[in-house]
């Protein structure tokens, strides 16, 4: 039996097996949830393990014929049914102006169709079961994602936060270096985007797109990312002196570029599923314009023809193992991470580096007094400790270390003291059906 098929036959209907999570959790009930989900994740992952494909990539130009060619290029993708979404009840409306979306398009998209609510002001317990449900993230990446958003992003005390721009522009998700980062896939940097690291760049898109033409399959393959990754690498180190490349918003600049074909794919990429055009473009919002040639910033959105999600929860371990062994190594941001996949430094290692190091957000959150700080400390232990160090990372247990998670916090480009720009009218919600950059903002490029 071929390996897909074995796939296929082995899982059990998942749609049947959420436990329905509340819309907004206690902290118990959220513990509870995580353990629970963990526990179900991991039998899913030993009946099923997605293998990855490797091929290369180049880089061309023709920009019209490019998008034809990809967008005739669906590819076969091997799906399970129970796995199609939306679901009938989740319907895609366009966001209001008043709904708060910003740099995540996977959230955005979920806010889209109701998955989180429309306004997109949101809830930890809310973020958990639904990046599970509509994209079958990991538990455990959910978990550490929404921990930081919540941490430097959100309201502690309502576990809560704002998918674009934070009330009165303080927080949300759109603050930057602390999940938001430098070097990410079709955003630009927060320097050079004059504020604007929130809304999709036509020029990365263009960037991107080359990367996936010369693809064999015409995919965007892990590779193809990973190519995509190191130029634009290359682009912040010239021309970004604020590049600011510290633990976790690394990780997750990383992280997202293997997202694209991991969660973006129609089916399970690496086991039938496909990373093609259609389904990319159509979730990340990027639509071709032919007359002007670049492409518009529309609403998140999964392809009309139908798409399947991944069969399989992608969590923590996955993530980590290709961010730092398959895309960071194409272009080195930070030397000392380099030792990563050496016997000096594992991927392991790295995350737990960042647990341990966790009372050194002081400078991440909100408010930041020395009881907020303290509060936010306890609590993130809490829920990372069940995933952090009783799992496959097994770091050790609650230890912590005066490992500085955000060195030089202080400096203009960290966390605290974001980089000035000409105009702050940039950092606001997204507004859709818009082009944004076309072409390199080698200086500060303000939209507004
Ligand atoms: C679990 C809670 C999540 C949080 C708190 C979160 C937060 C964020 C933030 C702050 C960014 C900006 C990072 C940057 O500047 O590069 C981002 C980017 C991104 N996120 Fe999420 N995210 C979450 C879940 C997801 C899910 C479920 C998906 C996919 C299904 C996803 C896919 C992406 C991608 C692809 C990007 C890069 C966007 C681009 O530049 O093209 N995220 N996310
Ligand atoms: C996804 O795959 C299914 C089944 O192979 C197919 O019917 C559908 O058109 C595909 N959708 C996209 C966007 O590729
Ligand atoms: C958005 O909010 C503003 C200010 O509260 C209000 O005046 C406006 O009517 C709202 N727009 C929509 C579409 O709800
Ligand atoms: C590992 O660390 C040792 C001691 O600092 C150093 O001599 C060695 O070069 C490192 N190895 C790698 C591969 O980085």
């Amino acid at each position: 039996m071929k390996f897909t098929q074995a796939i296929v036959l082995a899982l059990p209907a998942i749609a049947a097996a959420y436990p329905g999570m509340m819309g907004t959790g206690s902290r118990a009930e959220i513990e509870d949830y995580i353990r629970r989900e963990m526990k179900r994740e991991a039998l899913e992952n030993r009946e099923a393990k997605p293998q990855l494909l490797k091929p290369v990539g180049n880089l061309l130009g023709a920009l019209g014929g490019v998008v034809s060619g990809l967008l005739n290029s669906v590819g076969n993708a091997i799906v399970i049914e129970s796995n199609k979404r939306p679901e009938p009840e989740y319907e895609f409306r366009a966001p209001g102006p008043n709904d708060s979306r910003g740099p995540c398009p996977g959230l955005n998209l979920l806010a889209n169709y109701g998955y989180l609510p429309r306004d997109g002001y949101v809830t930890y317990g809310q973020v958990l079961e639904a990046t599970s449900r509509g994209f079958n993230m990991g538990t455990d990446l959910a978990t550490v994602l929404a921990t930081f958003a919540v941490l430097g992003s959100g309201d502690l005390d309502g576990l809560s936060f704002y998918l674009g721009a934070g009330k009165n522009g303080i927080g949300g998700l759109n603050r930057h270096s602390v999940v938001e980062a430098d070097v990410s896939p079709n955003r630009e940097d927060y320097y050079n985007g004059c504020g604007d690291n929130h809304h999709v760049s036509s020029r990365l898109v263009k960037q991107m797109v080359n990367f996936a033409n010369d693809d064999p399959r015409k995919e965007f393959s892990l590779d193809v990312m990973a190519s995509h990754y190191a130029q634009s690498a290359a682009f912040s180190k010239n021309y970004n002196p604020y590049l600011y490349y510290f633990p976790f918003p690394q990780i997750v600049s990383l992280g997202a570029f293997a997202f694209y074909p991991q969660f973006f794919s129609n089916g399970t990429y690496g086991a039938g599923g496909v990373a093609n055009y259609r389904s990319i473009m159509s979730i990340i919002g990027a639509e071709f314009d032919e007359d002007s040639q670049e492409f518009r910033y529309v609403p998140e959105r999964w392809p009309e023809e139908g798409w399947y999600r991944r069969a399989t929860p992608y969590g923590v371990v996955q993530l980590l193992t290709e961010a730092f062994t398959v895309i960071y190594p194409r272009n080195i941001i930070v030397p000392g991470v380099a030792q990563i996949g050496t016997p000096n430094l594992s991927v392991d290692t790295f995350l737990c580096n960042v647990y341990q190091g966790i009372n050194s957000i002081t400078p991440l959150v909100l408010g930041g007094t020395l009881e907020q700080t303290s509060k936010a400390v306890t609590w993130a232990l809490s829920v990372l400790d069940p995933i952090l160090s009783k799992t496959a990372l097994g770091c050790p247990d609650s230890v912590i270390s005066p490992n500085p998670l955000f060195p030089e916090s202080q400096r203009e480009g960290g966390p605290v003291v974001p980089p000035r720009v000409p105009s702050d009218r940039n950092t606001g919600d997204n507004v859709y059906n818009q082009i944004y950059f076309t072409s390199e903002p080698k200086e500060p490029q303000c939209s507004r």
